[in-house]
């Protein structure tokens, strides 16, 4: 029985209209999501005015987006949707002490042609102020402990000024990110930049949408980590620095607990005055 006064047969036959063609998948996502925006006009009995005013915004997202903008993925983010979508396609990464290293959001920053680079090196090129940070650790199995030899860490963050290197003609190609294998104990290390905070870019329609909810456009200080090793569930996260303002109120809800790391002082290292180690614990494919 329809609870609203709108005709109670228009969202039924919207769902029906999908021929036997269609995939079973496909068909139920699509099923959910009809009932769901159609209950969601209905609700707010939404004018046309309003609906239109989200019509523009996506249109602007796609016209905003590119190889290096993925506005319809910002959206997603600051509504929450690429968080929760994490959360439920790894929720056996808990926040336990003794659990494998916790997911995290990819963020629209990501780079596939990211290079390798020899342990050790400096990520940082030609960035102006900032404290650097001798970052190193060890890839382990999170049931044996025993290290990975050869996987694949890979790295990246955004400068002092707040921005991405694809953001930002004035840095060279790749600068702050990079690809590491880890060695014949599993180790893995490189110098980094301490994170800063920065906003996530706001001039397009998740910065609107942003203002218009009376929200501001901080994500916490952190570094991006994909690692990778045969046999084993891919790792996509982020490590938030606990000093950070912002640990609480991330504009994309994507801290957890269990990923907010300590810099420490570090001591004899005319290269950096500040160290992080931060070991990986990768889940074997099939393990539960
Ligand atoms: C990031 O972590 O780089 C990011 C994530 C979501 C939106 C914008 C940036
Ligand atoms: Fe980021």
């Amino acid at each position: 029985m329809a609870t609203h006064r709108f005709d109670p047969n228009f969202t039924d036959n919207v769902v029906n209209a999908m021929g036997p063609q269609t995939n079973p998948r496909l068909r139920k996502l699509m099923a959910s999501l009809i009932r769901h925006v159609h209950d969601f006009a209905r609700e707010n009995e939404l004018t046309v005015d309003e609906w239109m005013a989200g019509v523009q915004l996506m249109n602007w997202a796609g016209q905003m987006s590119d190889d290096k903008r993925n506005e319809g993925q910002l959206v997603c983010d600051v509504l929450g949707l690429e968080s929760l979508v994490d959360e439920i396609t790894f929720k056996l990464a808990d926040e336990a002490a003794d659990a494998p290293t916790a997911t995290a959001i990819l963020g629209p920053f990501f780079r596939a042609d990211t290079p390798y680079r020899k342990n050790g090196d400096n990520i940082v090129k030609g960035v102006k102020g900032g404290e650097m940070a001798f970052m190193h650790g060890q890839v382990v199995d999170f049931v044996t402990k025993k290290p990975l030899v050869g996987a694949t860490v890979e790295v990246w963050q955004a400068s002092t000024n707040g921005l991405y290197e694809q953001q930002d003609p004035d840095q060279e190609e790749f600068n702050l990110r990079g690809k590491f294998k880890t060695d014949d104990e599993g180790r893995y290390s490189f110098y980094c930049l301490r994170p800063t905070p920065y906003p996530v870019p706001d001039d397009g329609p998740a910065g609107k949408l942003l203002k218009l909810m009376d929200r501001h456009p901080f994500r916490p200080a952190h570094i991006h980590i994909i690692a990778t090793y045969d046999g084993y569930k891919p790792l996509t996260t982020q490590i938030f620095d606990r000093n950070d303002p912002y640990l609480t109120n991330d504009s994309v809800f994507a801290v957890k607990d269990s990923l907010i790391v300590d810099f420490v002082p570090r001591k004899d290292d005319s290269q950096a005055g500040l160290e992080l180690n931060y070991d990986v614990k990768l889940v074997a494919e099939g393990a539960k």
